[in-house]
């Protein structure tokens, strides 16, 4: 009996391996999963590692490292020429958590600026170590954002951070899923130090996925310990009380990053805040507007299906009144473009939705798709690879999804001009109709 069971689920599988993929590019054979990475340390206790760095307010910028030390200094000092640090500041915070048996080092969280816009820096942590530098973004357009969820640590991860790193951008965006740590702390420092030649150089920023939680019954109850003090992001610059959910300007562009671990009903701090947040965009000031969020409220692939369901049915009416351009999303490991949609169908005055949950992640791809394809998802794949932003003026922008080909080449797989709602006559915002309406009278 048990052979004949074994026979049966021998032959599941093998007619699982067979199974097309419907989704990858007929010409391109897909490279075998990659092994994980572990970074361990490579300077002495005391001086700065893990830097990475993130936008605060207009022309501020925040460094965090930490230092196996508990005493070293929280300072960082500053200049525009390698070596000369005119500038310097201790204004922060610093911090350390405990996990179990696992005490981190001390994470310093320093802010500097006022800073130029499109300017390079050249900058030390701590008094000592080594020297980075950064490219702070441009004020107006053209802006790019290199985007990509799930990255975790593989060499899959190494070869997409190198693409991303190979080709100039201005800010990075995470929709979630960093570390892959999983309670694992130390794999929290391996990851700081693998993201760190990339994250040193152009903020990065962030919003939490499941990985990120983290939480333990009783004793870490809240979870995201790891995550709120190591990627500590500008959330009360935008009026929100938590880490988990914030939004931020740059260059033309309001970024707004959702929390799909937080409470989002209609009575959620969250939620309440969103709306604010979203009233608050002048279009002209900032005529795009993203989210980021880590489970994707539209998904045709068979992994994590309908788990965004919630989130969209209370928070999808909010985005599209406010003419939201684009959602990004990641969890599901692959990527997927939709067209513009509103409440499941076609919708001129929608978001168009995407998936980016492909940065390399240990668990491997998202596979299968559902077959066939409803008709408002336009592109998917599952591969690795990286989406590309560039926003040219007020009203268009050109996206690329790039596919890790190789450890070492990357293939545009797909491609699309956007035009923003800010431009558009027959979508404005919901607000700004009212504001029509009222200036008619
Ligand atoms: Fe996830």
């Amino acid at each position: 009996m048990a052979k004949k069971y074994s026979s049966l689920l021998l032959f599941l599988l093998l007619l699982l391996d067979s199974l097309p993929n419907f989704n990858a590019s007929p010409e391109y054979s897909r490279p075998p999963p990659r092994p994980a990475i572990f970074a361990g340390p490579t300077r002495s206790k005391s001086e700065p590692e893990q830097v990475h760095i993130s936008l605060v307010g207009k022309d501020h910028m925040r460094v965090t490292w930490i230092t196996s030390h508990k005493h070293e200094t929280s300072i960082v000092e500053y200049g525009t020429s390698p070596g000369n640090y005119d500038k310097s500041s201790m204004t922060g915070e610093r911090m350390s958590y405990r996990y179990f048996f696992y005490n981190s080092g001390e994470i310093h969280h320093i802010t500097i600026g006022s800073l130029g816009p499109n300017k390079t820096y050249y900058y030390r942590c701590g008094g000592n170590g080594p020297e980075f530098s950064f490219k702070t973004p441009p004020s107006t357009f053209p802006i790019e954002f290199a985007i990509v969820g799930d990255l975790g640590q593989t060499e899959w991860t190494a070869s997409t951070l190198e693409h991303i790193g190979s080709k100039d951008y201005d800010v990075l965006l995470l929709p979630g899923d960093l570390s892959y740590a999983d309670t694992q702390q130390p794999l929290w420092d391996s990851f700081g130090r693998l993201v760190e030649p990339y994250a040193s150089k152009r903020p990065w920023m962030v919003t939490h996925g499941n990985h990120e939680i983290e939480t333990f019954p009783i004793i870490y109850r809240h979870g995201f310990r790891a995550y709120n003090s190591r990627w500590l992001m500008p959330y009360q610059q935008s009026g929100s009380t938590s880490n988990l959910y914030y939004s931020f300007d740059v260059a033309g562009c309001h970024v707004i990053m959702l929390g799909s671990y937080v409470d989002f009903d209609a009575q959620s701090d969250q939620y309440t805040w969103l709306q604010g947040d979203l009233a608050k965009v002048d279009r002209g000031v900032t005529p795009w507007i993203f989210v980021l969020v880590h489970v994707p409220w539209y998904n045709t692939n068979l992994a994590h299906k309908g788990e965004g369901e919630s989130m969209r049915k209370s928070m999808e009416e909010l985005l599209y009144n406010a003419r939201v351009d684009v959602v990004f999303a990641g969890h599901v490991h692959a990527y997927e473009r939709f067209t513009r949609v509103y409440d499941n169908k076609a919708d001129q005055c929608g978001p168009i939705y995407m998936t980016i949950g492909d940065g390399g992640n240990r668990e491997g791809l998202a596979m299968i798709f559902e077959n066939p394809s409803p008709s408002i998802s336009m592109f998917r794949e599952a591969s690795f690879g990286h989406g590309r932003l560039k926003v040219y003026n007020e009203t268009h922008a050109h996206w690329s999804w790039h596919r890790n080909n190789e450890a070492n080449n990357t293939f545009m797989a797909d491609e699309l001009w956007l035009k923003s709602f800010a431009s558009s006559k027959s979508c404005l915002p919901h607000h700004e109709k009212f504001q029509e309406m009222k200036d008619e009278l």
